[in-house]
């Protein structure tokens, strides 16, 4: 299990998509202010979060012709998570016309300090604890690179003892929680979005700068509904549509927690993020109780 993975400035990483060379390399980024960046701990619901921002961004281009004619659609490929690639990667990435988007599970302090020193704009997803735990230990079971578990329980330990990649839940939400406040920085979690996908489309668009005719915000929600998202999977995902599209709603975890676990799960949150932004800002006690 630990071949799988190494260790940077504190954290796990898995070796088949991350590498100390590529997170040295990542330093050059120049990011901009339009920028569309995308923040989540693993499981958040990132590739759901990543269709609405793909398809807003298209809508952005169409409107504003902002592509440059002279550059060809090969050379605007750029796989969007930051931290996956090869050292020559920023350096291609400083070459793209805007707007770029980007996706990352990073901590703030490990990405590169051009994003905050540029004022890009970072949308922060959120997802229940209980439910993330619940989507890694399917998700890394089924996951050649990433390690693999016997048991529920063997797995539960690891997950409260920062055993996973990209490092532990809790510290993920509390170093985030500074910039809760941050004028560049819109919080949105997973629950919100599936309780009312127009109204997060809307305020994401809006937080972009992106304007929507009312055709086209049914077009971004009908597009990143699970039900379209898995149907496309084979297309958009290959064989790996069916690992990540699993059951794309809330309280899954009651399947896997027991008494005890649940127990656990509750004292951490409190511990570790009761009474800041973003832990009320998740509704534990709406989704986790
Ligand atoms: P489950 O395992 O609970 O089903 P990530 O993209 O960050 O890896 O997150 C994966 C989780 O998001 C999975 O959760 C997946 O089913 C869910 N998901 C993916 N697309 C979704 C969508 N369009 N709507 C709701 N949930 C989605």
């Amino acid at each position: 299990r630990d071949e799988l993975l190494f260790s940077y400035k504190g954290i796990l990483y898995p070796v088949t998509f991350c590498s100390p060379e590529v997170f040295k390399a990542m330093e050059s980024l120049e990011a901009r202010s339009d920028d569309m960046i995308l923040a989540g701990y693993p499981k958040s619901g990132t590739n759901w979060l990543g269709q609405i921002l793909s398809d807003l961004l298209v809508i952005f281009e169409k409107k504003t012709q902002n592509k440059e004619s002279s550059v060809n659609d090969e050379e605007l490929e750029e796989f969007p998570y930051l931290e996956i690639g090869d050292t020559g990667k920023y350096e291609r990435m400083n070459k793209l016309p805007s707007r770029r988007l980007i996706f990352t599970h990073l901590l703030p302090e490990n990405l590169p300090r051009s994003i905050f020193k540029n004022k890009a704009k970072i949308l922060l997803l959120l997802r229940n604890p209980k439910d993330v735990a619940t989507s890694f230990y399917h998700f890394t079971n089924r996951m050649s690179p990433l390690p693999s578990y016997e048991t529920w329980d063997d797995f539960f330990v690891a997950f409260m003892t920062k055993k996973m990649p990209w490092g532990s839940y809790f510290e993920y939400l509390s170093k985030w929680n500074k910039y809760a406040n941050d004028e560049n920085v819109m919080t949105i979690t997973y629950e919100e979005l599936k309780e009312n996908p127009v109204l997060g489309v809307k305020n994401i668009a809006a937080f972009f700068g992106i304007s929507l005719t009312e055709k086209e915000l049914q077009s971004v929600v009908e597009r990143s509904s699970f039900q379209s998202m898995k149907k496309n999977s084979q297309k958009t995902h290959g064989a790996f549509g069916d690992v990540l599209f699993r059951k794309g709603g809330v309280s899954d975890w009651k399947n896997l927690f027991s008494e005890d676990q649940n127990e656990k799960m509750d004292k951490a949150f409190e511990e570790h993020v009761g009474g800041t932004k973003l832990g009320a800002k998740l509704k534990y006690e709406v989704y986790c109780k």
